[in-house]
C-alpha cells in the first residue's frame, strides 16, 4: 500500500450546519499527525476543475462556529461519468494527493465509493447532512443544528397558533427519510407529523382531526416532511380545508432556514471526533468506510453497506409523539 503524504479534503452535495467544524478537524489533525492538507473547492466539481489549494492551520481559524461549508459546495454531473471521474483523478495526482476525505451525505458517499474501487484511492466518508438519513450512524453533522432550528420556528408558530385557535402545517425539509419532522414534532410538542415511509392516507388525518383536534384542542401543529409525491404541506392543508372548513388552517414551510446557522454544540463536537477519526482511520489503513457514531463511540461503516441499506423510523418514537400528544 502506497505510503500517505498529503490528504485531499471536500465538502458535497447540501451544505450543513457542522461541516467547517469538521473541515477544521480534519485538516488540524492531519497536520498534526505530519500530513500536508490539500482543500478542493466546491466539492466533487472542484476536483475535476483543479480547484484544489493547500491549507495550513491558519486556513481553518475561526471558522468552527460558522454554518455552510468554506470550501463551498455544488453538484457535479461530470463527476457521475467515467471521463469525469478520470479528470478528477488525474489532478489528484498531479497535485500529489494520495488519500482523499468526503464531508457529505448519501450522494457524495456513494460518489467516493465508486470512485476509491476505479481508481484504488484510499477515501474516508464523514457524514454531513441535516437529514439524518445514513445507514450506520445514530446521528449526522447539521441534523442536531436543523431540529433546534425547526424547534426554535414551531415555538413561535405556536403563539399564534393558540391565540388565533388554527391548525397549522409546518413543512421540514429531511428528504424522504422524515427524521426531522419525527423528532422536531417531539421536541416542539407538535401534535402530528406526516412522514412518507410511514405511509400516511388522508383517513389517518381525518382520524386524527375528529379524535384528538376537534374534541380536545383549539389549536394545532403538524409537522410534514417535504415531500415531492404528495404535495407536502399545502397539499394536506387543502384536505383539511375541504373537509373542514371552520377549522382556520395555515401553513408555514421552513425552507431552507433550517439548512443555514451556528452549528450547535452536539454538531460542532462529533463534527471535531469524526474529523479526528477519519485521519486515525487512515493512519490504521482503513479505506473506503464512513465515521460513525454508534452508542457514542467511533465506528467505521464500508461505504457498501452505507449505501445499500436505509435508516428506519423508529415506530417507539412515533408512538411516544401520539401518546403524549392527547
Ligand atoms: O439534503 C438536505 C436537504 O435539505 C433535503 O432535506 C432537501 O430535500 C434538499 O436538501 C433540498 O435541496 P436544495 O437545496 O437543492 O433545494
Amino acid at each position: 500500500m502506497a505510503e500517505i503524504k498529503c490528504i485531499g479534503i471536500v465538502t458535497s452535495g447540501n451544505d450543513a450546519p457542522g461541516m467547517n467544524a469538521a473541515v477544521r478537524a480534519v485538516t488540524r489533525s492531519a497536520i498534526y499527525n505530519g500530513f500536508r492538507v490539500k482543500a478542493v473547492f466546491r466539492g466533487y466539481k472542484g476536483l475535476i476543475d483543479g480547484d484544489i489549494h493547500e491549507f495550513k492551520t491558519q486556513n481553518v481559524s475561526s471558522i468552527i462556529h460558522h454554518g455552510g461549508t468554506i470550501l463551498k459546495s455544488s453538484p457535479s454531473k461530470d463527476f457521475r461519468s467515467e471521463e469525469g471521474r478520470k479528470k478528477a483523478f488525474e489532478n489528484m495526482k498531479n497535485e500529489e494527493i494520495d488519500a482523499l476525505i468526503v464531508i457529505g451525505g448519501d450522494g457524495s458517499i456513494t460518489g467516493a465509493r465508486i470512485f476509491a474501487q476505479e481508481y484504488d484511492i484510499p477515501c474516508i466518508g464523514i457524514p454531513a447532512t441535516i437529514d439524518n438519513n445514513l445507514f450506520g450512524t445514530d446521528t449526522t453533522i447539521g441534523y442536531d443544528t436543523a431540529l433546534n432550528t425547526i424547534m426554535e420556528c414551531v415555538d413561535k408558530i405556536r403563539d399564534t397558533a393558540t391565540s388565533h385557535e388554527r391548525l397549522f402545517f409546518v413543512e421540514v425539509m429531511g428528504d424522504d427519510a422524515g427524521f426531522l419532522a419525527l423528532n422536531g414534532a417531539i421536541a416542539s410538542g407538535c401534535e402530528e407529523a406526516i412522514i412518507p415511509s410511514v405511509m400516511t392516507s388522508e383517513e389517518k388525518l381525518t382520524n386524527f382531526i375528529h379524535n384528538g383536534l376537534r374534541k380536545t384542542k383549539s389549536s394545532s401543529i403538524v409537522l410534514v416532511a417535504a415531500n415531492e409525491n404528495d404535495g407536502g404541506a399545502i397539499h394536506w392543508a387543502e384536505v383539511v380545508k375541504n373537509k373542514y372548513p371552520e377549522i382556520d388552517v395555515r401553513i408555514s414551510i421552513l425552507g431552507h432556514l433550517q439548512r443555514g446557522g451556528t452549528p450547535t454544540a452536539h454538531d460542532r463536537i462529533i463534527a471535531s471526533r469524526m474529523g479526528s477519526a477519519s485521519i486515525e482511520a487512515l493512519k490504521k489503513g482503513l479505506r473506503n468506510v464512513m465515521i460513525g457514531i454508534d452508542n457514542d463511540d467511533i465506528v467505521h461503516v464500508p461505504f457498501s453497506k452505507v449505501i445499500r441499506e436505509n435508516r428506519r423510523i423508529d415506530h417507539d418514537l412515533l408512538d411516544i409523539l401520539h401518546n403524549i400528544s392527547i
